[in-house]
């Protein structure tokens, strides 16, 4: 089918730190430009001007557990208003790196967050307007520990926590997928990366283009 017939969709990626999003995103924005389809490839937070700032001192800088989840919400909603909506609106297809999902594992699975708290940002922020696939990359911690550490000098605020921590955000990110379960398609991290693209490739083609 070609792109032109299709409505351009939302594709988000989650998963632990570590658990190897990057080279499958770029593998997932190839794959829908060679089906002629316009993409915008973005990341949270972050995504605009102000949203990288707003990154920069989330991932940085201690703070209160509501001033974490506030700060990504509001680098979420510049970057819906100014990026991600236009995008769609024009028939781009948006592929980002994380998105509410990963407030939910991360803020309300790993930090404690109270989860009608998120509902409320998430009403508030994005009603309506939800991924229309999520790919969860789903890892052992101590895999996804072994592998940034391999790969990292010095990691972020998030970076830095303890497996206990990414135990959790993990089961969170798991609990979601179960709630959501059409949206999202949760991928084995440790498969091999070709195995992994063809899987991906796999799903775009049945969800989008079949
Ligand atoms: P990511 O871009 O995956 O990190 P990197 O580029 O360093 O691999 O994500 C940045 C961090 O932000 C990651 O540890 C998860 C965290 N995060 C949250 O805690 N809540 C959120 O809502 C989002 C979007 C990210």
């Amino acid at each position: 089918m070609s792109a032109r017939s299709v409505r351009a969709g939302f594709i988000t990626f989650e998963g632990i730190d570590g658990a190897g999003k990057s080279t499958q995103i770029a593998h997932t924005v190839s794959l829908l430009e060679q089906r002629g389809c316009a993409v915008l490839q973005t990341r949270e937070p972050g995504g605009t001007p102000l949203g990288e700032r707003l990154r920069a001192l989330v991932l940085h800088e201690p703070m209160h557990l509501e001033t974490e989840a506030l700060l990504m919400f509001a680098a979420r909603r510049e970057h819906l208003a100014e990026r991600i909506e236009p995008a769609l609106q024009e028939g781009r297809w948006v592929v980002c790196d994380r998105f509410t999902d990963a407030t939910y594992a991360y803020q309300v699975g790993g930090r404690g967050l109270a989860a009608e708290k998120l509902v409320t940002l998430e009403q508030w922020v994005h009603p309506g307007r939800q991924p229309d696939l999520t790919f969860l990359f789903d890892l052992d911690p101590a895999i996804a520990a072994a592998r940034m550490a391999a790969s990292r000098a010095e990691g972020d605020r998030f970076e830095r926590e303890q497996a206990v921590f990414f135990e959790r955000v993990r089961a969170a990110y798991l609990e979601r997928a179960r709630q959501c379960a059409t949206r999202f398609h949760v991928i084995d991290a440790t498969a091999s990366p070709e195995a992994i693209s063809h899987e991906i490739g796999d799903v775009l083609a049945a969800r989008f283009f079949s």
